[in-house]
């Protein structure tokens, strides 16, 4: 059985098409990414595989229920962590988590041990007594975790959940999402970083509601590969110029402190060089460099 599965999935809001025909299916126990700019549809998308919205065209199966039609089957096994995390203020870590322990009736006896455990595994022990206003970022988000998995979901839908938190608390974050992988939990995490798109097992990249491609990280770079050039020179407009009107090239943009250049399939990077070369460009240096996800991302959103 796939955890999730949809299948030409739309919403629209009087003439806006938020969601226009996505068809994709996450793997049990997969790490699964929907990456893309705000309002490319994430959100939009998490919310109907929820329960929380129905779509206006299309079908969604979540573990083999119809969100629609049967969105009672899944409750007890969807975990949802909207963005940002919907928590009270004015409530400690524990009580927040007390809270959801109530919301999805987990017996006494069972919610003191997952609590004890997910307050080791998110090194939120030493806070648990700190009202949730207080707390950090990174924090915050942990117990907007603990809060999605105190009756032990089967999938996890997260919401951009590290947005806004420091790199160290991501990383943090991210080891959680690993560790949970133990306990075969899928898990679906909406995010607007590549950094982050590039930690999961596959990658669905929305755009204008929209998936353009689904692929694993390492085959989206191999997209690239061979065909990625990174330019330094000091006149980095002239070399703009020049390279605008080379047939070879299939794209070019600023990048860090160079500049990126896509050749098309087959074109040979020694002949772009020395046309650089025979227009005027001095002291520069053409390299091959390995792709980053952002090099994908702008490729493929760039084709359309
Ligand atoms: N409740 C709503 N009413 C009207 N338009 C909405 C509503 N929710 C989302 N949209 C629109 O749908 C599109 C997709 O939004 P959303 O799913 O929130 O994208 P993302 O999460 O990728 O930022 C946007 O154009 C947004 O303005
Ligand atoms: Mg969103």
């Amino acid at each position: 059985m796939k955890a999730v599965e949809v299948e030409n999935l739309c919403r629209s809001f009087g003439g806006t098409k938020a969601l226009d025909g996505l068809t994709f299916s996450v793997k049990e126990g997969e790490i699964f990414g929907l990456v893309g700019p705000d309002g490319s549809g994430k959100t939009t998308c998490l919310r109907i595989l929820c329960g929380l919205m129905e779509p206006t065209g299309g079908r969604a199966m979540v573990l083999g229920s119809d969100v629609v039609s049967d969105p009672e089957a899944i409750k007890n096994h969807v975990g949802y962590m909207a963005q940002p995390a919907r928590l009270y203020e004015d409530l400690t870590v524990e009580e927040n988590i007390e809270f959801y322990a109530d919301l999805y009736e987990v017996p006494k006896d069972r919610y003191r041990d997952r609590m004890k455990r997910l307050m080791e595994f998110s090194g939120l022990s030493p806070f648990k007594d700190r009202l949730f206003r207080n707390l950090s970022g990174g924090m915050k988000q942990k117990v907007g975790l603990s809060c999605t998995l105190i009756h032990t979901p089967r999938i996890l839908f997260l919401d951009e959940p590290t947005n806004g938190v420091d790199p160290v608390s991501r990383r943090d974050f991210w080891k959680i999402l690993y560790e949970l992988r133990r306990e075969n939990v899928t898990i679906v995490v909406a995010s607007t970083y590549l950094d982050e798109a590039d930690r999961c097992h596959r990658v669905a990249f929305f755009d204008k509601g929209k998936i353009r491609m689904v692929e694993e990280p390492l085959e989206l770079r191999k997209l690239l590969t061979d065909r990625l050039f990174n330019i330094t020179v000091a006149d980095r407009r002239k070399a703009m110029t020049i390279l605008r009107a080379l047939p070879e090239v299939s794209d070019h943009y600023v990048f860090g402190a160079g500049i990126h250049l896509l050749l098309k399939d087959k074109a040979d990077p020694a002949s772009v060089a020395s046309a650089l070369d025979m227009e005027g460009l001095k002291g520069f240096r053409m390299e091959p460099v390995h792709p980053s996800l952002e090099d994908v991302y702008l490729s493929i959103l760039k084709k359309g």
